[in-house]
C-alpha cells in the first residue's frame, strides 16, 4: 500500500511572493470530493460566495449566511491537503464596520481553519483591510465587477469603460494593496485597465474577465466543467462537457432500472445466481 505524503500548505504569503512570478491557479470549491480532485493542481481553493447561485439555485449571490459558508469551507478543507484555502465573507457579514468584519472572519477563521478570507470592495474597504490584517486574518480583496454590488452597479456589466471608473477601480487597487491585502482579485474589467493596475501594484492580482498579464486566474470550477448552465460569463472557457455526461449516465440508469436490469446478482446480497440454460 502507498503511503500518503501529507504536505504543507501553500500560505497566503506564499501566495504573495508569487507576484510577477509563475502565474497563480486558482479555482473555486464548495465541498470535499471537488475540493479533493482540484488540490493538486492549483495554488488556491476559492469558498466562493458563487455557491449561492451554483449550489443553491439563487440569483445572486446576496442571500448567501455565514452559516453557508462556514459549512463549505469546513468540507473543502477537508478534503484538501495542500492548496491554500480562502473564503468569502458573504453579503452583509462585513460591511458595517471593521469590527463587524473581524468577528465574522475569526468565525470563519476558527471554526475551518482556513487560510484567510476575501472580501468586496476597494477604497472603502480599505480600513476593514487594515484592521483584520493587523489581527492576524489575511486578506484577499476584490475589485472591478463586485457580485454582491450587482444592485448598485446595474447588472452583471464589464467595469473600467468609462474614464471615470476606471480612476476609481485603479484607485480601489492601490488602497487594498497599501491596507495589507495579500492578493487582490479583479473581476470583468477591462484588459488595459487589469494589465495597469498589475503593473503598478506590489500584491498579486488574480484575473476574472481581467486579463491574461494578470498574476493569476480565477473560474468558477462548474462553469469550466459545463456544470452550471444559467448563465456563462463571456470570460468563462468550458474545458469539459460534464453536465452531458451527467444526463448520459443517468438515462442509462433509468433504463436499467425500468428494465429490471439493475440492480445485478453482483449488486445483492445472498441472491441464487442465475441456473446455467
Ligand atoms: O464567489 C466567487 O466564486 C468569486 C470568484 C468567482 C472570484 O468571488
Amino acid at each position: 500500500m502507498s503511503k500518503e505524503i501529507i504536505t504543507k500548505r501553500i500560505t497566503t504569503r506564499d501566495i504573495r511572493l508569487k507576484k510577477a512570478g509563475e502565474p497563480i491557479v486558482v479555482l473555486t470549491a464548495y465541498t470535499a470530493p471537488v475540493a479533493r480532485l482540484l488540490d493538486r493542481h492549483v495554488d488556491m481553493l476559492l469558498v466562493g460566495d458563487s455557491l449561492g447561485m451554483v449550489l443553491y439555485g439563487m440569483e445572486t449571490t446576496i442571500g448567501v449566511t455565514l452559516d453557508m459558508m462556514i459549512g463549505h469551507a469546513g468540507a473543502v478543507m477537508r478534503g484538501s491537503q495542500r492548496a491554500c484555502v480562502i473564503v468569502d465573507l458573504p453579503f452583509g457579514s462585513y460591511q458595517e464596520s471593521p469590527r463587524q468584519a473581524f468577528r465574522n472572519a475569526a468565525r470563519v477563521m476558527a471554526e475551518t481553519g482556513a487560510a484567510g478570507v476575501k472580501l468586496e470592495g476597494g477604497g472603502e474597504m480599505a480600513e476593514t483591510i487594515q484592521f483584520l490584517v493587523s489581527r492576524g486574518i489575511p486578506v484577499l480583496a476584490h475589485i472591478g465587477l463586485t457580485p454582491q454590488a450587482v444592485h448598485a452597479m446595474g447588472g452583471f456589466r464589464a467595469q473600467g469603460r468609462a474614464e471615470e471608473d476606471a480612476v476609481r477601480i485603479r484607485a480601489d487597487a492601490h488602497a487594498v494593496a497599501d491596507a495589507g491585502a495579500f492578493g487582490v482579485v479583479i473581476e470583468g474589467t477591462v484588459e488595459p485597465l487589469a494589465r495597469a493596475i498589475t503593473g503598478e501594484i506590489a500584491i498579486p492580482t488574480i484575473g476574472i474577465g481581467g486579463s491574461p498579464a494578470c498574476d493569476g486566474q480565477v473560474l468558477v470550477t462548474e462553469d469550466i466543467l459545463g456544470l452550471f448552465g444559467a448563465f456563462t460569463p463571456k470570460f468563462v472557457k468550458r474545458y469539459a462537457d460534464l453536465s452531458g455526461a451527467i444526463d448520459e449516465a443517468v438515462e442509462r440508469y433509468a433504463a436499467d432500472v425500468r428494465a429490471r436490469s439493475f440492480p445485478g446478482p453482483e449488486h445483492c446480497f445472498g441472491m441464487p445466481k442465475p441456473t446455467e440454460p
